[in-house]
């Protein structure tokens, strides 16, 4: 069992419903960042069928294994998906040296409209820089669900990130996040593992809510009210720089939506966005006499 002063908050939780990714910066220790170097040159990064449980994975040695068994990394993985996912595929992205182009951006697998939602644990063993393009994600593109390389005509998109990061450094992405690896310009190799895992149960509240108090809980009626810019309200109503009209109207009710989904609070809203769609009065007005 993942100690409770590991699992991810309710703000991070709000975060990753909003953005559809988390990163974590610099969390897996320097030796293992090496010894997963040194794993991924010798090829002895052994992949797994399908539906394997995560834990039955990876067994020692295994530097990947080490990685995943810390606790920081298991917290960030029960808090999304729960205990013990099933491992689904790896992979070693490598990106040449000097290469001609990038990858067009994409999503991963097929178009998937489940509220569920699997993880991808995306890790940078080593310094990541400019040059090097890095792995680009779209914030926020999570709910406009997509067939793989669909968006692959487009370019560039405005509020992408590049993820130029320090060598152990952990992103977290929902499934349907549109990305794609960027062209390596420098002269090194650039990697980047890969895994993603499937929930085995029902996403709800897997987090540590402790401040998942009335308080946070009430819906934000008045528009432009928010008391501070970091309640859960205020982060799910964040708006991307790509949003129709700067206003993103569509995004916040999908958004509304999963927070819904993993909190089982049915009545949770933002600026009132989805209590609107849900009014449909059924009761007859009496005859006047
Ligand atoms: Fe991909």
């Amino acid at each position: 069992m993942v100690g409770k002063e590991f699992l991810l908050n309710s703000k991070q939780m709000a975060f990753f419903v909003a953005k559809g990714y988390l990163r974590f910066d610099e969390l897996i220790p320097e030796e293992i960042n090496k010894a997963v170097m040194r794993d991924i040159d010798a090829g002895t990064v052994r992949s797994q069928p399908a539906g394997t449980p995560l834990s039955q994975c990876y067994p020692a040695p295994s530097a990947v294994g080490e990685m995943i068994r810390l606790p920081q990394v298991q917290g960030i993985i029960h808090s999304l998906v729960g205990p013990d996912p099933l491992f689904d595929h790896q992979a070693v992205h490598v990106r040449q040296p000097n290469e001609g182009a990038a990858q067009h951006l994409h999503g991963d697998s097929t178009i998937d409209v489940r509220m569920h939602f699997d993880v991808q644990l995306m890790y940078f063993p080593h310094d990541v820089t400019p040059e090097m393009g890095g792995t680009l994600i779209v914030p926020g593109s999570h709910f406009r669900r997509i067939n793989e390389m669909d968006i692959a005509r487009y370019q560039n998109i405005v509020g992408q990130i590049q993820m130029v990061c320090k060598a152990g450094t952990l992103m977290v992405v929902h499934h349907g996040i549109w990305h794609c690896g960027r062209q390596n310009k420098s002269d090194q190799m650039r990697y980047m593992f890969k895994v993603r895992l499937n929930p085995t149960v029902r996403q709800r509240l897997l987090w540590n809510t402790d401040d998942l108090t009335d308080e946070t809980k009430k819906q934000q009626t008045i528009f432009g009210g928010a008391k501070k810019s970091d309640d859960v309200q205020s982060i799910l109503g964040q708006q991307e720089p790509w949003f129709e009209w700067g206003d993103g109207r569509l995004e916040i009710i999908n958004r509304i939506k999963l927070w819904r989904f993993i909190t089982g609070d049915d009545n949770f809203d933002v600026h009132y966005w989805l209590s609107r769609l849900e009014n449909m009065p059924e009761n007859l007005l009496e005859a006047v006499e």
